[in-house]
């Protein structure tokens, strides 16, 4: 995962990336005191609210912009930069926890993320993670894809959004017994005017890049948003048709 972050704008617009993490984060049972490692902690906004539920926690991000904002608003946890797929810890841990970031660790690579984890933790420790799962913002990355044909490039679509059928038994074969799994739809509201805009820019950066022109890259955007404006603009609001995947397991082996 090699990504760069716009972190302030990350933080102050899309708050809800670790507000709707909270669901996630209620599914670890640990008894206070516990340790809990936060991996792809981000801004540490949800590393925060565990340390309020009497956690010892620490976050673990690959990004040294959103570990500077971490390690500013929140001195007193600690924040570890790290990769999801190759990342060590001194001790072993109660309970890895993760929001929003597995979509981004390619399909290839995510054995190597588990196996990372199921080291990380005790035995009978728990994992508890939500990512986006199959179909999530399908409409806008179809809308892209149709954006992009009209200007004769090829979109390819840079996130890993699998099903449980086909996540639970790649959790197990690393080790875990899965516990409880669910896939559901999240509509999730945007900011502003621009919402989907801006939640393009930030997010989908990847498949733009072979486009040298930016104007190119903004008519593209302009014509997915237009495409999108009819199912995704609703009342004067924005939303993105999220889908997550939400697991718990437990580490066996
Ligand atoms: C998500 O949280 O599902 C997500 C966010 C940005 C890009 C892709 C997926």
């Amino acid at each position: 995962m090699n990504i760069t972050w716009n972190a302030e704008k990350y933080t102050d617009d899309f708050s809800f990336v670790h507000q709707y993490g909270s669901g996630a984060a209620e599914l670890v049972d640990c008894e206070r005191g516990s340790s809990i490692l936060d991996l792809g902690c981000g801004n540490g906004a949800l590393t925060k609210a565990l340390s309020e539920k009497g956690f010892v926690v620490a976050g673990l991000d690959a990004s040294g912009e959103l570990l500077e904002i971490a390690r500013k608003n929140y001195p007193e946890l600690t924040f570890l930069q790290g990769d999801a797929t190759e990342f060590t810890l001194e001790n072993p841990v109660d309970a890895v926890f993760s929001n929003a970031v597995f979509h981004w660790i390619s399909k290839e690579d995510q054995m190597a993320m588990l196996s990372c984890v199921q080291q990380a933790l005790k035995p009978g420790g728990q994992f508890v993670f939500e990512f986006g799962g199959c179909g999530n913002n399908a409409r806008i990355h179809q809308a892209l894809a149709q954006a992009f044909a009209e200007y004769g490039y090829s979109y390819e679509m840079p996130f890993y959004f699998p099903g449980i059928g086909e996540y639970a038994p790649m959790v197990e074969k690393a080790g875990f017994q899965v516990r409880f799994a669910l896939l559901f739809d999240r509509l999730t509201e945007l900011k502003g005017q621009d919402g989907l805009r801006d939640w393009i820019h930030m997010f989908v950066k990847t498949p733009f890049s072979m486009i040298e022109e930016e104007k190119i890259r903004e008519e593209i955007i302009s014509k997915a948003v237009e495409h999108l404006k009819e199912e995704l603009y609703i009342d004067g609001i924005w939303y993105a048709d999220y889908v997550r995947i939400r697991m718990k397991a437990i580490r066996i082996v």
